[in-house]
């Protein structure tokens, strides 16, 4: 594993998991280029997303058993266009073209690729005209995903169609003999019914990638892998290689910290900052679950601090920065009495990884909000870094968690924000308003939980507004807080859907949160999907 170096998706991942056969997937701009990486790592197979300008003799550094070519918005034929290095063509490595992929191998040998009169965007059914290779045990009338402008007018020589649509005799071609495949519908997304045979197909049985990638064996070679780093960086500085971890709360930190623990043991040391922003019983819980395994965990009573810098701000980046920059002076302060610690764990993901090496456009869009992280720390520290979920992906990094023993609580739990519960309550932050905002929220998770829908959902929560309305109780009137809830589905919070929750749930919700939490007379649902609002309020 990769760990200690700063973000570079150009060079190999490192001892850990060099000797895995790797699929190779070179990203040409469609939005589904993570989730071939995704299909390819749920055969078992390691597989890493490239920029599609990486230099061949990187490429080919990794030994990988294949590679892909994603899709992408561009025309092969417009100037500057992405294209691969010319000598990945030449390289005698099994190739998959898709979509554009697909355009882009048809014109490098030889043939020719036009806009298409009758453009494809959504559902098609395919016609399997050879059930050899990429096809076999398919039947041959498929369900797929299209979405291409482009079409092939002339195939190269050697190739031959395996597949046809009723507007295109190319949707899928093979050169059996280079074991060059491409095809013009995405096998990535669900809506191909086989979408996922057709990639084990090539990856599995035509490239013959080894399908060793398995929770088990990532956390078998990275545990020797941290642990031998820290170990040589001790004797070479004479010093105990002592680790220090922020731990959140979140998924993330927790698996990074419970990974780290095996490989170090005692020496890793784990702060958890209360800032007072958390859930009912989240600090708790988290103190248990450690305690269960054998982890250190310094739990720093913080509240007053962060509401003390919390006070007078309502504007939601102010908000963000103010709990941001506390979080960093706490954990200074707490990693400065732990004496010469060496090594620093964060739970960086490979979407961050790729993020941050990527397009403009991706930056701008992150500028919506100021996302901070609990764990997000100050870059003068001079810590060296230990990453052990760079190359992973949310539903691998909850795979092994449970693998290393962490309850489904923690592992399988939904998303919070760094900032916490202050982003959810729109104007002031005081103890009594979270207070409020606190019981409801338990409220909203446990009925959630109660009707078995915790995991159906992407993130279910309240919000409690600023707003304040007229109501009656007993013969009373009441002149109470507004309480907004919020449930979304997604697949990976980019975009988002307001969930259809049953009225009865929402109508239990509604009935606590009046009943039993004092201020609050009224509750409403948002029912905004994203875009146009986003998941959180603020
Ligand atoms: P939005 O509100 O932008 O949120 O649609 C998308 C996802 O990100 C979470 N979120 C955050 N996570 N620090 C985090 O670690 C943050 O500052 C932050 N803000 C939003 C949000 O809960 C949702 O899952």
């Amino acid at each position: 594993m990769r760990d200690g170096q700063v973000a570079d998706r150009t060079k190999p991942p490192g001892e850990a998991i060099a000797d895995v056969a790797s699929v190779v997937v070179l990203d040409f701009g469609s939005q589904y280029s993570q989730l071939i990486a995704r299909r390819v790592r749920e055969l078992n197979v390691y597989s890493e997303l490239l920029p599609f300008d990486t230099p061949w003799s990187v490429i080919a550094a990794r030994k990988p058993a294949a590679v892909i070519l994603s899709g992408g918005p561009a025309s092969v034929y417009e100037d500057g266009s992405p294209h691969p290095d010319p000598a990945l063509w030449s390289g005698g490595i099994p190739i998959l073209g898709i979509c554009y992929g697909l355009h882009l191998m048809a014109e490098a040998l030889g043939g020719e690729v036009v806009s298409f009169e009758r453009k494809e965007f959504g559902p098609a059914v395919v016609s399997v005209t050879d059930q050899e290779g990429l096809f076999a045990g398919i039947e041959p009338e498929q369900s797929v995903w299209m979405s291409h402008g482009d079409s092939i007018e002339r195939l190269p020589d050697g190739f031959r169609p395996t597949a046809r649509t009723d507007s295109t005799p190319y949707a899928a071609v093979a050169h059996t003999e280079r074991k060059m495949y491409g095809i013009q519908f995405h096998p990535e997304v669900v809506h191909t019914k086989r979408g996922r045979d057709i990639l084990r197909n090539f990856v599995v049985d035509i490239a013959g990638a080894r399908q060793t990638w398995t929770p088990a064996n990532f956390i078998a070679s990275n545990v020797e892998a941290i642990r031998r780093r820290v170990d040589d960086h001790s004797r070479a500085t004479g010093t105990d290689g002592k680790v220090l971890c922020a731990l959140s709360g979140g998924v993330d930190s927790a698996v990074a910290a419970t990974l780290v623990h095996r490989a170090v043991g005692d020496r890793l040391i784990c702060v958890h900052v209360d800032n007072g922003m958390m859930r009912k019983n989240e600090t708790e819980l988290l103190q248990v679950a450690f305690d269960q395994l054998g982890v250190r965990v310094i739990v720093v009573n913080a509240r007053e601090r962060f509401l003390r810098k919390l006070a007078g701000i309502t504007d939601p980046e102010q908000k963000r920065h103010a709990i941001g920059n506390e979080f960093i002076r706490v954990f200074e302060e707490e990693a400065a009495k732990l004496g010469e610690i060496a090594f620093l764990t964060q739970g960086t993901l490979y979407p961050d990884v790729i993020e941050s090496a990527t397009s403009d456009k991706e930056k701008s869009a992150s500028k919506i909000k100021t996302h901070h992280n609990v764990g997000g720390l100050p870059d003068d520290m001079t810590f060296q870094l230990i990453e052990p979920l760079r190359y992973l992906f949310k539903d691998e990094v909850r795979a092994v968690g449970t693998e290393l023993g962490l309850p489904d609580s923690m592992v399988q739990r939904q998303p919070f924000p760094g900032p916490g519960l202050a982003i959810r309550i729109i104007g002031e932050i005081t103890a009594d308003r979270l207070d409020t905002l606190r019981e409801a929220d338990w409220i909203v998770l446990d009925e959630i939980k109660a009707a078995g829908l915790y995991h159906e959902v992407w993130q279910s929560f309240a919000i409690l507004t600023p707003i304040r309305s007229v109501g009656v109780m007993g013969d009373g009137r009441t002149y109470g807080n507004l309480v907004a809830i919020r449930a979304v589905t997604s697949e990976d919070a980019m975009t988002a859907d307001w969930a259809k929750l049953p009225y009865e749930v929402l109508g239990k919700i509604s009935a606590r949160i009046v009943n039993e939490v004092p201020g609050v007379n009224r509750v409403v649902y948002d029912i905004s999907s994203k875009p146009p609002a986003t998941i959180e309020w603020e």
